[in-house]
């Protein structure tokens, strides 16, 4: 027979982001940390960060890259920020800039959720949905199911059609339980993309929640432009 203790709700679990801004940009090309980089009227980073700082259950936040530049243009907008726990210069890799930021989120944060800046159309309702998913799960990550028809070429010479048939594409926010990731960076062996491949490797079970396309990664000027578009006529509903 169970005691009343044992059938008291849990405290829910703190969930602290890391916004990763270190990256260089250089396939962009414009001379600029990608994260500075002017988009739909404040810098590409301040709209993830408005995002996550706009959803509930994200108690926490750190910010990963250069700390005098970010800030400063972050004074240039008028948004007000309170969930910012700490700040951390980035890494040689993402994967490093992961790991330094992971030092710097306070213990009491039991669920890490992880933001590529780069993808500055994130909304709070998938925020939500990935968190909530890792909740339950452990782990979870968005992803997109591939529409695309994939040919594996030798040049450019078409030598085989690969089957689609669930393949997804990840994104970012990618949420785990933080003994997972702190325990998958400690024993990672060589570059992991992202995350959640770390985390697989440990045996653990990484949950797919369905992403939303716009949640594209700005990597090229192209995207940069059709993240422009979308934002300045079509603000995401949540945003
Ligand atoms: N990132 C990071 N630290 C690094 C490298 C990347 O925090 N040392 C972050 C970027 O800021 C970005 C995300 O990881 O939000 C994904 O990286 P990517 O799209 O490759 O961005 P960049 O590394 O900036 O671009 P590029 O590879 O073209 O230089
Ligand atoms: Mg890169």
């Amino acid at each position: 027979m169970p005691t009343l203790a044992n059938n008291r709700p849990q405290p829910r679990q703190k969930v602290g982001a890391i916004l990763l801004c270190a990256g260089r940009g250089e396939r962009l090309g414009m001379d600029e940390y990608k994260g500075l980089v002017p988009l739909a009227g404040k810098p590409l980073f301040a709209w993830s960060l408005e995002a996550l700082e706009q959803t509930a259950d994200v108690d926490g936040i750190v910010v990963v890259g250069s700390r005098q530049r970010l800030q400063t243009a972050l004074h240039a907008t008028t948004f007000k920020f309170s969930k910012i726990v700490g700040w951390r210069e980035g890494g040689r890799t993402r994967q490093e800039s992961v790991a330094l930021g992971l030092k710097t989120l306070p213990v009491k944060f039991t669920y890490v959720l992880i933001h590529d800046s780069a993808r500055p159309l994130l909304t709070t309702e998938l925020t939500l949905r990935v968190i909530n998913d890792a909740l339950e799960h452990g782990a979870a990550i968005t992803a997109v199911p591939l529409e695309d028809t994939l040919k594996q070429a030798a040049g450019q010479t078409v030598s085989t059609t690969v089957a689609r048939n669930n393949l997804w594409r990840a994104q970012t926010p990618q949420v785990f339980r933080r003994d997972w990731l702190e325990t998958a960076h400690i024993k990672a062996v060589g570059e992991a993309t992202d995350d959640a491949t770390l985390v697989e490797t440990l045996g653990h079970s990484v949950f797919i929640t369905p992403g939303e396309a716009s949640n594209f990664k700005i990597t090229t000027r192209e995207d940069l432009k059709l993240a422009e578009t979308l934002l300045t006529h079509t603000k995401p509903p949540s945003l």
